[in-house]
């Protein structure tokens, strides 16, 4: 039977008491923020609102496969100019680690490339990186796998990293607009939203297509978290969903200390 959830509190007493098995977890860019990510549509920091100087048609153009195939350029600085060099796990992170060591968590779905689920000590059989991840690369014409290290060094000096085999142009593996998503995002998403208990939805605008739609799979009964600054999707509409609007750092950490675990978290980070 579905646990009832109508608040922060109940939430924690609903995972002290181990209620969940299968919580399915949907991430994007709002939980990496605090780790210095911009993430996308939010206005004046996102980075779709810091591309002026790029020259784009439209700022999605930057992630868009056709656009890269006659201009990898802007993609290449926004890179470079954007993205943190080490960024660190968040304590949203670190949470969703603790679900993993409790046996509570089925999946993450993260449509994020910064890979810091992994980088925080989550089992890559447990996540699903919908947007694909900056750790490999390969040339769009040719397919060959290229060293992401020789991606970073070419972006380092400013330049196009190309195929030594074909001279096509390489590309760190995340997906772009107009690319499919990962094989392994489809194999496991119909099921794991069919077994969910819990669906936890954190940092995302829910926009993007086909992640935007995981929300509407699960069960009417089973309920819905949003960890979000403003509500997304559809999320609010249905009797067994949660808002928890606000910092989603603040929100896990009011969490964590409600569950008891922040000691724990805290350990956890060293
Ligand atoms: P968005 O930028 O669209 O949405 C991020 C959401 O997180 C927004 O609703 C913010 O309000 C919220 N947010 C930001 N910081 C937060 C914080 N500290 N606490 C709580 N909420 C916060 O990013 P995504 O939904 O991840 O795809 O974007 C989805 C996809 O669009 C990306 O994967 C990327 C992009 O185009 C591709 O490039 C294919």
């Amino acid at each position: 039977k579905p646990c009832k959830l109508d608040s922060i509190e109940s939430l924690a007493t609903a995972l002290k008491q181990g209620c969940f098995s299968n919580i399915v977890v949907l991430i994007g860019a709002g939980i990496s923020t605090a780790a210095g990510i911009p993430d996308f549509r939010t206005p004046k920091t996102g980075l779709y609102d810091n591309l002026d100087k790029y020259s784009l048609p439209y700022p999605t153009a930057v992630f868009d496969i056709s656009f890269f195939r006659r201009d990898p350029q802007p993609f290449y600085k926004v890179a470079k100019e954007l993205m943190p060099t080490s960024p660190q796990p968040t304590l949203a992170h670190r949470f969703l680690v603790m679900l993993n060591d409790r046996r509570m968590l089925r999946r993450i779905y993260t449509q994020n490339v910064d890979s810091l689920e992994l980088a925080a000590g989550i089992p890559q059989s447990r996540l699903v990186q919908a947007h694909g991840s900056m750790t490999r690369a390969h040339c769009i014409e040719c397919h060959a796998e290229h060293p992401i290290e020789k991606v970073r060094e070419a972006m380092k000096n400013n330049q196009i990293p190309v195929c030594e085999n074909c001279t096509g142009v390489v590309k760190p593996d995340i997906v772009f607009f107009g690319e499919g998503l990962p094989e392994r995002f489809f194999t496991l998403s119909v099921n794991d939203l069919r077994v969910a208990d819990l669906l936890l939805i954190i940092g995302t605008s829910l926009v993007v297509m086909p992640v935007a739609g995981l929300p509407e799979m699960v069960d009417d009964q089973v309920p819905r978290v949003l960890m979000n600054k403003e509500p997304s999707g559809d999320i609010g509409e249905r009797p067994n969903d949660l808002l928890l609007l606000g910092d989603c750092q603040e929100t896990i950490s009011r969490l964590s200390a409600l569950c008891g675990w922040q000691d724990e978290i805290q350990r956890q980070k060293l």
